[in-house]
């Protein structure tokens, strides 16, 4: 394997981990990082957060700038992949290079979903994902400036938070019931809401937009109710789709991404996915795709060791974290359990939320400005301990002593 070429397609967050795994695992092989941004890979996480709210200061990149040379990674920037051949084994860039590989890693990420109602209205319209995405919005997130927010998912409400922060005034407009419905329970979405609302955001649930116009210098969102939201601009974070093109170019199996096994394979045994690209089929056939920083990380790990034919490492609940309104939220395990318990207030952070299945084990957690009981509540969901409900919400008893006890 060390005379072998390893190629990662997607200098993102899952690539540039990749390729610092297969180093520090001691792989002496070729590795070829390529992506299609001209930037050295970078976080996603702070661009809706410090990259809009401290511009100066905010450092987002993965690897010091001078780790790709010093680990021999060869890092191929600003340039797309545009084809994978399994047979031949060989990745084309546009550039007109070929690279031959043993094993590729497709680290494609996902890329925003369109809304072309409004991207029909052109100039003033923006998505955030990249660098240069949230380099544009400093200009849009000015004091005074009306924005309108379309999506109440994790962009949508974080954009919200930075923009008050900023000074700009915030709408967000909604289709769904409820915020944040993808990934949090309706007790946390509710507070949310009232949360932003107390900082004067305008939040529009469960009205799609039917028209969207621009009237003399305003751009004019009109909902289903009648109400017309008016705005300087719109932002849009209406979620995102696996980047499969490779993949499908290669004729992998795929459902909702790239389909990998346990170890990070796909149906070609030695091409991998990781990160947002990647899906795995859960117990019950669905497709599983999840679309965080510590999968991205986990995945890249479990790939390069299943190349390098090492041991799996072992894996807590997923786990996650937004930041919004001046709190720190954190979430493990399934946000879809059918009861939620807080331990402490949501109204009086900190607060610990503990999801329980339906024979009241716990299975989900979110800890709010509390990320020091994240350890013990994924033990906890770990065991999935069964603890009396008035226990688990007794917030004299020490979480950690009550994972360390439970069966
Ligand atoms: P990406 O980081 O998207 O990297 C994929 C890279 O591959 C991209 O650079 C893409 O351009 C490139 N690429 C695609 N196709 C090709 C090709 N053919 N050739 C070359 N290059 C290609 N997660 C959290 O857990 N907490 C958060 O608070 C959080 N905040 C976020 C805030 C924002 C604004 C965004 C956008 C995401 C956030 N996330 C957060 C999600 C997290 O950043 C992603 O889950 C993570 O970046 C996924 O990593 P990835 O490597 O799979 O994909
Ligand atoms: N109009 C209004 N809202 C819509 C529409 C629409 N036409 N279509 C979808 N939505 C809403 C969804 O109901 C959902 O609440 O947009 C929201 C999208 O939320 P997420 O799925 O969380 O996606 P997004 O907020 O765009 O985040 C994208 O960035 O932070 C990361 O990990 C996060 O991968 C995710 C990505």
């Amino acid at each position: 394997m060390n005379a072998s070429t390893i190629a990662i397609v997607g200098a993102g967050q899952a690539g540039a981990t990749a390729a610092a795994e297969l180093r520090r695992q001691g792989y002496t092989g070729r590795v070829v990082l390529i992506g299609d941004e001209p930037h050295a890979p970078y976080e996603r996480p702070p661009l809706s957060k410090d990259v809009l709210l401290q511009p100066d200061t905010a450092r987002c990149a993965i690897h010091a700038d001078d780790f790709y040379q010093q680990q021999s990674i060869e890092l191929r920037l600003g340039v797309p992949v545009v084809a994978l051949d399994p047979h031949a084994r060989t990745l084309a860039l546009r550039d007109g290079t070929t690279i031959v590989f043993d094993k590729v890693l497709l680290a494609t990420g996902a890329r925003v979903r369109r809304l072309p109602m409004l991207d029909a209205l052109g100039d003033g319209v923006h998505t955030l994902r990249t660098l240069d995405d949230a380099r544009r919005l400093h200009a849009v997130l000015k004091p005074g400036r009306r924005v309108l927010l379309v999506g109440a998912g994790v962009i949508g409400l974080e954009l919200a938070s930075s923009a008050v922060d900023l000074g700009a005034e915030a709408t967000v407009i909604e289709q769904a019931p409820r915020a944040m419905m993808r990934c949090s329970p309706p007790m946390l979405s509710e507070h949310l809401c009232d949360v932003h609302r107390a900082r004067g955001v305008s939040l529009h649930l469960g009205v799609p937009i039917v028209s969207a116009t621009r009237e003399g210098g305003e751009i004019v969102l009109t909902l289903q109710d009648g109400t017309r939201c008016t705005g300087d601009a719109v932002i849009y974070g209406i979620g995102v789709e696996p980047e499969t093109t490779l993949a499908r170019m290669a004729a992998l199996d795929i459902d909702n991404g790239i389909v990998v096994d346990a170890q990070c394979r796909t149906s070609h045994p030695d091409i991998y996915a990781a990160g947002d690209a990647a899906c795995r089929r859960a117990a019950n056939g669905h497709a599983v795709r999840e679309e965080t920083w510590e999968n991205a990380n986990r995945q890249a790990v479990t790939a390069t060791r299943a190349m390098l034919d090492l041991a799996p490492e072992s894996a807590d609940a997923p786990w996650f974290w937004t930041d919004q309104c001046g709190l720190n939220i954190q979430f493990a395990g399934d946000m879809a359990a059918p009861e939620w318990l807080a331990r402490g207030s949501l109204a009086a952070p900190p607060c610990v939320l503990f999801g329980l299945d339906g024979e009241g084990a716990v299975v989900g957690a979110i800890t709010v400005n509390q990320g020091r009981d994240m350890r013990s509540a994924k033990a906890l969901i770990g065991k999935r301990a069964r603890i009396a409900r008035e226990v688990l919400v007794d917030s004299t008893r020490n979480l950690r002593d009550l994972a360390r006890e439970a069966a």
